[in-house]
């Protein structure tokens, strides 16, 4: 009798040798039931710190935690055969030392299993990511329009409009690029800069608001579905309107029970004949 053999997830280094080759799909995922849906039809899932924002309400993704991450990251794991799966550092857990970064993403990847973390920053994150991978910890990059700053930009606009942002994002792009990072995505930049970034790193570049000019895209999974019923930034295309559903599907619902339609005979035990 043979066991049957389980479907191999890709590799961080597979995803790395995709660029040039074919576009690279990535979608955000933070649960079990929505990664199970999405894994077939992607390169790699992210279970990105934007949680705290869209699950949890936050303002910001500052307040997420290591445990958040870990949590959401076991999640969908149990959810994913192929896709490689990506978890996001939070805020504060990597920035202060090399070892620090380590010995956090080093749980990460014990604790979830997962194939890779994410960490945002430019050249003075370099180093670090130097010592992550050399020591064993498959790395993606996020360079560009950085959420965990916005206290420091003041916010979540676009950037490299001007020289001065345009050289700022291609030299560390290019520091993360070459750092051993196997791809970096490139959050809210113009077509110009993403263009050239991408032409220039011997890595992926995985956009983001970022243009066609990168090698793969990614969106947060909720807004791609039309999730909210309120704001959609300019770079996201809705594919689904499933906040306008679930608002009629909950109205059907609150109907049906008010008129005592729900529940149907259809929906109801009895008691068997013995
Ligand atoms: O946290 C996240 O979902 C991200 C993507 C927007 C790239 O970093």
């Amino acid at each position: 009798m043979s066991a049957a053999v389980k479907p191999k997830r890709r590799t961080p280094s597979q995803i790395q040798a995709m660029k040039g080759r074919t576009p690279i799909v990535c979608l955000t995922a933070y649960t079990t039931p929505i990664a199970r849906l999405l894994d077939e039809h992607c390169d790699l899932l992210l279970v990105g710190d934007s949680l705290g924002m869209v699950l949890y309400g936050m303002d910001s993704t500052i307040p997420v935690t290591l445990d958040m991450m870990i949590a959401h990251g076991k999640a969908v794991m149990r959810g994913v055969s192929t896709s490689c799966v990506v978890v996001d550092m939070p805020f504060g857990t990597y920035q202060e030392s090399r070892e620090t970064a380590f010995r956090n993403a080093a749980r990460v990847l014990q604790e979830t299993g997962c194939d890779a973390v994410k960490l945002e920053g430019g050249r003075e994150m370099a180093e670090t990511i130097a010592f992550m991978v050399e020591r064993g910890i498959p790395v993606l990059g996020h360079v560009g329009l950085m959420p965990q700053q916005v206290h420091v930009t003041g916010g979540y606009r676009s950037v490299g409009h001007s020289d001065a942002e345009t050289e700022r994002i291609k030299a560390d792009a290019k520091a993360i690029g070459t750092s051993g990072a196997f791809g970096l995505v490139v959050e809210g930049t113009v077509e110009t800069v993403a263009r050239e970034v991408t032409a220039a790193l011997p890595v992926p570049t995985i956009g983001i608001g970022a243009s066609p000019a990168c090698d793969g895209q990614i969106l947060v999974s909720d807004d791609m579905l039309g999730l909210f019923n309120d704001f959609t930034p300019r770079f996201v295309k809705r594919y689904e309107e499933l906040g306008q559903r679930v608002t009629s599907a909950a109205a059907a619902y609150a109907d049906d029970v008010r008129a005592r339609k729900f529940p149907a005979d259809a929906h109801t035990f009895k008691r068997r004949r013995s």
